[in-house]
């Protein structure tokens, strides 16, 4: 998957991933955390103000890859780390913000990965995502995404179709500052609605 992935989302980044990517991360800032990162594309939408960046990823061949690419940026703020999203070897409260697209979809547990990701952020951190999602009440591709997700889990590396990840989001203890629900393009329909936003930690 991770030789063919760029490649697999060369249209769906065209025309709707890189322009999501783009707006979200503009304003991002302080010591960030990427989990899920694959092969790094969003590294070239991070501002450069940013005070520290350090990518995730638990697959090898992906993390060859993401490796081979901040390596070619020469910058000292970057650096890349094999953790799963669910057992990030840090500190509680480590990062100002943590950045999450097309991942939560893949991992085994959203709830212990979203504890997780809660854990590591500061008490005012930010949640940055883009996920694409179960398809709204009464939309007739919800069948299709049903029927569809065992053969996606299967081929494509455990991303399940139907989460309700703003839901997942809300009940780890997060408060949505901003959640827009779109639709991306150029990928096949089962995978195209997608929620994009910025999530606030709240601590009770
Ligand atoms: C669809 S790709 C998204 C890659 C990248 N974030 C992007 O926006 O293009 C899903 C990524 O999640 C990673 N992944 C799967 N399970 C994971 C887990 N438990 N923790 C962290 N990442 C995981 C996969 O290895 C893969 O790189």
């Amino acid at each position: 998957m991770a030789k063919f992935y760029d490649l697999f989302m060369k249209e769906m980044e065209e025309t709707s991933l890189s322009i999501w990517r783009s707006d979200l991360l503009s304003e991002i800032c302080g010591d960030v955390l990427e989990v899920g990162s694959g092969t790094g594309v969003n590294l070239s939408y991070y501002p450069k103000s940013i005070s520290s960046l350090v990518l995730t990823e638990p697959d090898p061949h992906m993390l060859m890859l993401l490796r081979r690419n901040i390596n070619e940026r020469h910058d000292g703020k970057i650096k890349a780390e094999d953790f799963a999203a669910d057992a990030l070897n840090f500190p509680d409260n480590s990062f100002d913000s943590v950045v999450s697209t097309l991942v939560l979809c893949s991992v085994k547990s959203p709830e212990n990965t979203l504890k997780e990701i809660k854990r590591v952020l500061k008490p005012d951190g930010k949640l940055y995502f883009i996920e694409h999602v179960l398809a709204a009440e009464q939309s007739r591709l919800i069948k299709w995404q049903k029927f569809f997700q065992p053969i996606w889990i299967y081929m494509c590396g455990n991303c399940h179709l139907t989460r309700d990840t703003e839901k997942n989001i809300s009940r780890a203890g997060f408060s949505f500052d901003k959640i827009e629900k779109l639709n991306s393009s150029g990928g096949p329909s089962i995978v195209s609605p997608t929620i994009m936003g910025i999530a606030s930690n709240i601590y009770a």
